[in-house]
């Protein structure tokens, strides 16, 4: 099978390198293809496609920008779809959750739990939003934030001030959530592929930081998970459409978990390390073994 990776990066990137080490001597190939190296073109009798190496043989496509990927990408998976060519995750699970806010409006659909949200395109709105949440501190974060980046604890409305309307420039609107401090909760990555439990771990933050992504130098260990957590883990993958998904959830001391985030693209080097699972293969086989329609 030839198994196309829509990616900006190359083998030396973690999850590429490890799948294509999951793929060698499986007779299957992994494929990375730049998404600013195809040309779509339309034409009246039909659809071209031009790739810089072109690749006419791709069995399947898995997206794999994260959240930045914009609605190029968007134009890119449609036109893959033209061509019959089968994507995982699917169009639809990537348009959910490429968007964090439009992530927990589908998990809330779903009757899932989330953490109370609001969603400001203003700064006008913050305060307002602010007092729905019980005052200071929030945290705001980011539509389309990866690794921790776009998320940021706001103590007061001068620190508000000097941030947000930096944020709020691009107009994509920002998330306002109430804040959780570290040590009143537990956060977990939830690896899910075809609806099951492909990994899980516990992470805590570094010791300047309230953020516990891996990339923010968060610290990870293996867990079992507890069936509330793998059960709501489940559904949030399927909710938002994915197939395979890394969910996050934040366990506050004495309360039910809740899902801050579910990412189309995870990562997943932390959680090898941690888990000692080989996940890369678990995706890959997932993706080998499964019928693929759109
Ligand atoms: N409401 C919150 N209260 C406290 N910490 C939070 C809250 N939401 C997120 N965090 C911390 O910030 C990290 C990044 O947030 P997340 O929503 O997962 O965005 P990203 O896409 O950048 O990973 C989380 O893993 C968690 O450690
Ligand atoms: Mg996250």
């Amino acid at each position: 099978m030839n198994i196309g990776v829509l990616t900006v990066n190359d083998f030396s990137f973690h999850p590429n390198m490890r799948l294509k080490q999951a793929a060698k001597g499986s007779g299957n190939e992994i494929i990375l293809i730049n998404p600013y190296d195809i040309l779509c073109s339309l034409k009246d009798n039909g659809f071209e496609f031009f790739i810089e190496k072109m690749h006419n043989d791709l069995d399947v496509i898995m997206p794999r920008q994260g959240s930045p990927m914009g609605d190029y990408g968007l134009v890119l998976l449609r036109q893959f779809m033209h061509f019959g060519i089968p994507l995982i995750n699917s169009l639809k699970g990537v348009t959910i959750a490429r968007n964090q806010y439009i992530t927990l409006q589908t998990l809330v659909s779903s009757a899932l739990p989330v953490p109370s949200t609001l969603f400001i395109t203003k700064l006008a709105s913050f305060l307002p939003a602010v007092k729905q949440l019980g005052g200071f501190p929030v945290v705001v974060k980011q539509v389309d934030g990866m690794g921790g980046d776009g998320v940021i604890k706001v103590n007061s409305q001068t620190e508000a001030e000097r941030f947000l309307n930096r944020f709020l420039k691009d107009r994509k609107g920002l998330l306002v959530q109430q804040f959780i401090p570290p040590q009143d909760r537990t956060d977990i990555r939830v690896l899910v592929i075809g609806g099951k439990i492909a990994g899980a771990m516990a992470l805590a933050p570094d010791s300047q930081d309230f953020r516990t992504n891996i990339h923010q130098k968060g610290h990870a260990r293996p867990i079992d998970l507890t069936r509330a957590c793998a059960s709501l883990a489940i559904k949030a993958a399927k909710a938002c459409q994915l197939q395979i998904a890394g969910i996050d959830l934040i366990v506050e001391k004495g309360c039910a978990p809740l899902i801050i985030e579910v990412n189309y693209s995870p990562g997943f080097k932390g959680l090898e390390a941690a888990t000692r699972k080989d996940i890369a293969k678990q995706m890959l086989d997932y993706i080998v073994n499964t019928r693929h329609v759109y």
